[in-house]
This record gives C-alpha cells, structure tokens and sequence, in this order.
C-alpha cells in the first residue's frame, strides 16, 4: 500500500505466520515490544504467536468473539491491559482475528499515546481480503454501527490462508463475497479465475487462496493508495453492492451476515446495472451464477420489508449528508460510481429480488 511514509506491505503466504513476523525488521529491534490482542476463537494461533515472540512479548488480551466486542468498552478494558504491560512509544500492537478484532484493536492502538504501530494478523477471509488494509479502525455504539473511530494504517498485514481452516464455512462463505465483489468492481481476470476455479476455493485449498487474496488485497490496497480517506471518491467503488446490502442487513436487524447482505445488495445492484448502465444480461447472470455458487443467498426472504430497507439507505444518506449514491457496474470488471437512482428503481430492484 503506498502512502508516501505510511506505506506498508501486505504479505500472504502459508503456514510461516510467526517466522514472518519475525523477519520483519521493526520487530526485531530490540527495544521492540509487542502486546497482542486476539479473538477468542483463534487462541491456538495466538499461543503460536506468543511463543515466538518470547521476551518481545509486552502482554496480551484475549477478546470475546462476536461484533459486542467492538464497543468502547473493550477498548477500556486494552487501555487498561495496556497499562499493565507498559505499552509505551517502542510498542506495537498486534492484532489477531476477524475484522472485529482488527477494528477494536486498530482504534485501541491509534488512541493509545496518540498512536501506537499495529500489525493485522487477518484469519477470516473478510479480514484478510477487506478490513485489515485501508486503515480503518473504530468501535460501534449503542446507536449505531461504525460511528466512533479513526484513520490508522498498519504496520505490516501478515495473511496466512491456511488460518481460515478453522472458520465456520458461513463466515466464509460470507467472505467469499467480498471476494466476487473484487473481480466485479476491478478485476475480469479474477472474476474468471473464480468461475473456472471455485471449486478449490470453496475447498480452501491454500495456493487458490494465496492467489486470490492477493488479487483482492492489490485491488484494495491500489484503491486505498489513490483515497486513503474517502475523499477522491475512488474508495466508493469498494462500495459496490453495499447501498442496498447495508439497508437489507440494517433491516434484517443483522440476522444475516453482513457478506450474506451484500450478496443481495450486489445482486440488486446488477438488476441496476442492467437498466441504467446496460450492463450485458449475459455478464448478470455470471455473477448471480457465482454468487449461487458460494452458497450465498440470492432471494430476499418476505421477514425483510422493503419500507425498512429504504428507510435505512435513507439514514445511511443523511449520515453522509445526502453523498449516497450508487455504484454500478457497466461490465465485469468496470464499474461507474456517484449514479444516482430513484427511491422506485430502488423499489423495483427489491421487488426483483423477491421474485
Ligand atoms: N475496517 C474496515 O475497513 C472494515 C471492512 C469490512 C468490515 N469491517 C468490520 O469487520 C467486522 C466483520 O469482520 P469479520 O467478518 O471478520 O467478523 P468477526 O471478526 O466477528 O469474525 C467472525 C467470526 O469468526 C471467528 N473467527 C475469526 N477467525 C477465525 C478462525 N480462523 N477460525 C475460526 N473462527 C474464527 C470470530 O471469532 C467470529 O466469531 C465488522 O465489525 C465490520 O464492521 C471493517
Ligand atoms: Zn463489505
């Protein structure tokens, strides 16, 4: 990711998590110290990496897994953990899980004495393709997601694929579909890569993974380099699908995962894409196809209302002060943002997706 001083690398490879830390040359100064934070879910990996950090260790903290860890009072509890380990300006945090993980612990060590560097260990595949590059990093409150936090680029992002072994195979699918999202919104050649090779992907076989995650991390991390905050309006493309999908999760008060919501959100989007952007009716069905594939929902179930769904792409608009707007893609591969689309194409979109 090139950010003039702030650039960083992202390394993916298999199965060498601790002796890629290792090598790395901020972490073997030796007035470094490393205070890991990880999900409960992902302890085995985190005594791995206890081990190998040996007297660099500063201290540690375990975080109960689930989106409820990412409030402000998990990051109390790391201020005052990092207290007690001592955390001071030779420190860096390392965090260790799924894209809760990373928010919590990324704002934690932005905020700590101003600022402290962080590692991202990525293991879900959201993570590992989305949330652990760009810098972002933050908590949720009571009213609402997201709503505290700040810009914080890592250190070093270290993906190891064979980590998502132990994921349950929904937050993976779920996963997959930021992924697809990738090759729509950048990326032919990977979205044909996913359609000759889905097979070994949804195995998990760690060499497709290798390449795919690597294909996905370039895409973000060249857009993130163009608009590291959301100010060139290059960044809304990953945005992709996630006007509508943020609506539907927000309306399905988050019984469906938020990759499950962006796969209806993106399937809304293409019916979109076909009328205003003509997008081929041949290429649509090349990415309903694969988002069936993945397992991922492809019908909006009747729980879901479309008056709540609007009324909470309406809420997202007011936050961003009236900036919603669609991004929508003219092929596989190429897409066009700042469209704006009536709240009835909206409506028929929903109607669609019932169908
Ligand atoms: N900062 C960003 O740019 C950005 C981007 C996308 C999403 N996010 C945020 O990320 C969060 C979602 O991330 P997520 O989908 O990774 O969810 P998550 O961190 O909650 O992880 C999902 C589940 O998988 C478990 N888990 C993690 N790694 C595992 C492993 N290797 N084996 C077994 N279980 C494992 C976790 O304990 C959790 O139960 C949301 O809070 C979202 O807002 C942030
Ligand atoms: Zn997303």
């Amino acid at each position: 990711v090139r950010l003039g001083a702030r650039s960083y690398s992202i390394h993916v490879g298999g199965g060498s998590l601790p002796a890629e830390l290792s090598r790395y040359p901020r972490l073997r100064a030796p007035a470094t110290r490393a205070f890991l934070v990880c999900d409960s879910n992902v302890q085995a990996l985190g005594k791995r990496l206890v081990r190998a950090l040996g007297r660099r260790l500063a201290g540690n903290a375990i975080i109960q897994a689930g989106e409820a860890s990412k409030s402000l009072a998990t990051v109390e509890h790391l201020y005052g953990a990092g207290a007690r380990a001592k955390l001071d300006r030779h420190s860096i945090v390392i965090a260790v899980g799924g894209g809760v993980i990373g928010d919590v612990a990324g704002y934690f060590a932005a905020t700590w004495l101003r600022g402290l560097p962080v590692v991202h260990v990525p293991t879900t595949l959201v993570a590992q393709v989305d949330s652990a590059i760009g810098g972002k990093t933050g908590v949720n409150l009571p009213v609402g997601k997201n709503l505290v936090g700040a810009f914080h680029q890592p250190l070093l992002v270290v993906v190891d694929p064979t980590t998502l072994r132990t994921l349950p195979e929904r937050e993976y699918r779920a996963g997959l579909a930021e992924v697809i999202k990738y090759g729509i919104i950048a990326d032919a050649t990977l979205f044909r890569r996913l359609e000759m090779r889905f097979d070994r992907l949804l195995r998990r076989e760690p060499s497709e993974l290798a390449w795919v995650i690597r294909r996905c991390c370039t895409i973000k991390a060249r857009v993130v380099s163009q608009d590291e905050r959301e100010t060139t309006g290059l960044r809304a493309i990953l945005n992709f699908g996630h006007t509508i999908g943020h609506g539907i999760e927000a309306a399905a008060r988050y019984r469906l995962l938020h990759g499950e919501a962006i796969a209806l959100g993106m399937l809304a989007a293409v019916g979109l894409s076909q009328r205003v952007l003509r997008l081929p009716d041949s290429e649509a069905e090349r990415i309903s196809s694969l988002i069936r594939r993945a397992g991922l929902p492809a019908r909006l179930e009747g729980g879901i209302s479309d008056e709540k769904i609007l009324a909470a792409i309406r809420l997202d608009k007011k936050r961003a002060a009236g900036q919603v707007r669609f991004v929508l893609a003219r092929r596989i591969g190429r897409v066009r943002t700042g469209i704006v689309v009536s709240a009835l194409s909206i409506r028929k979109a929903l109607e669609r997706l019932r169908a």
